[in-house]
């Protein structure tokens, strides 16, 4: 059995991009792998949230989770909060960064880069990711395509710890789908599709009604000439379009290129896929939203095996580095 760490942030609703990067890779292999699924709220605060929307948000994510086909019997879902370790391990991990390496790191260039209020947090963040996924000595993480540079920083912290304090961390790969890596905003075919990005026509959210996964299908940017074929550099929009028709039907964008002259029918058929993949989710998620109780007590439970897991690690690096044992 692999052990499986990986996390989403409670910043914003779930999205189409996280389902098809990230959860439903979850929930496929969650019978084979022994995986912990974390939300990370901590990572949350790296950015202005209001705090009763947070806690609100940390919720509705758990529901999420579950939503998406989760089974708490099969994986550990928890907050990242509620696992000390976390945050005692990135503190070790970041005093063996360097300034260097977190400079490189293109999310923090995207969203910080040269402004003098941006929070001390967002530099570091990727040193706090690199904890989660080691405090559970996972051998795999399951992430979109956005997150590639981020394992490689991790890989990195694992070994340069291993190489000056003994071999106490597993090295981890980053898990990517075939289909699906990066999906694309509807309105700005170049941009990833994101929870920051305030343009709600471009994200579909994963929990959204069928009349609005229709209204923004069909108001998909594509490209004036009318020419249905798969060329992501050339064409985004139409690719892009062709990538959630495939994500959704388990076909190949290329192929399905050929089954469409019209821009119109394919946006007909995206709308189509998409809602039948939707519809049972978000049934499953306003049921479960109303109980609050048993979100809270599943995160509980959860971080109950976590912190058992994680304080193990933590007290490992500890030793290693020269921390003296209480
Ligand atoms: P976050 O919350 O931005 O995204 C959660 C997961 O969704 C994937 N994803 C996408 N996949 C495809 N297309 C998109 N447009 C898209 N947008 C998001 C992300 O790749 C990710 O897998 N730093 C992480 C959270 C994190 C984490 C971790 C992940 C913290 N600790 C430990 C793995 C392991 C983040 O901000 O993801």
């Amino acid at each position: 059995m692999a052990r499986v760490l990986s996390g989403i942030q409670p910043s914003g609703d779930l999205h189409l991009g996280n389902y098809l990067g990230a959860l439903r890779q979850w929930v496929a292999r969650q019978s084979v792998d022994d995986a912990y699924y974390c939300i990370v709220d901590l990572h949350a605060l790296t950015q202005a949230i209001d705090p009763a929307e947070l806690r609100r948000r940390t919720l509705e994510t758990a529901a999420g989770f579950l939503a998406a086909g989760l089974d708490p019997e099969q994986v550990t879902i928890f907050a990242q909060s509620h696992v000390p370790a976390h945050t005692r391990l990135a503190w070790l991990l970041e005093c063996t960064a360097t300034m260097g390496e977190l400079n490189r790191m293109t999310q923090f260039k995207d969203k910080g880069r040269g402004n003098e209020s941006v929070r001390v947090g967002l530099f570091t963040y990727p040193v706090l990711m690199a904890a989660d996924i080691l405090a559970y000595d996972a051998s795999h993480v399951p992430v979109g395509e956005d997150q590639r540079q981020h394992l490689e920083l991790t890989r990195d912290l694992a070994t340069r710890f291993n190489h000056h304090y003994g071999e106490v961390f597993v090295v981890p790969e980053a898990t990517i789908p075939q289909v699906a890596a990066r999906v694309m905003d509807l309105q700005q075919p170049d941009r990833k599709m994101s929870k920051s990005i305030p343009s709600p026509l471009g994200r579909i959210d994963l929990f959204e009604d069928a009349d609005a996964i229709a209204k923004k299908v069909k108001k998909a940017v594509t490209d004036a000439e009318g020419i249905v074929a798969y060329d992501p550099i050339a064409k985004p929009g139409v690719s892009s379009l062709l990538d959630l028709l495939a994500a959704a039907t388990n076909g190949s964008p290329m192929d399905l290129a050929g089954n469409y002259t019209r821009y119109g029918d394919l946006k007909n058929d995206v709308a189509e896929a998409l809602i039948s993949l939707i519809a049972p989710m978000r049934e499953r998620y306003l049921g479960l939203l109303g109980d609050e109780a048993e979100l809270r007590a599943l995160l509980a439970r959860g971080a109950e095996k976590a912190n058992t897991v994680a304080n193990a690690t933590y007290e490992r690096a500890a030793s290693a580095i020269g921390l003296l044992e209480r």
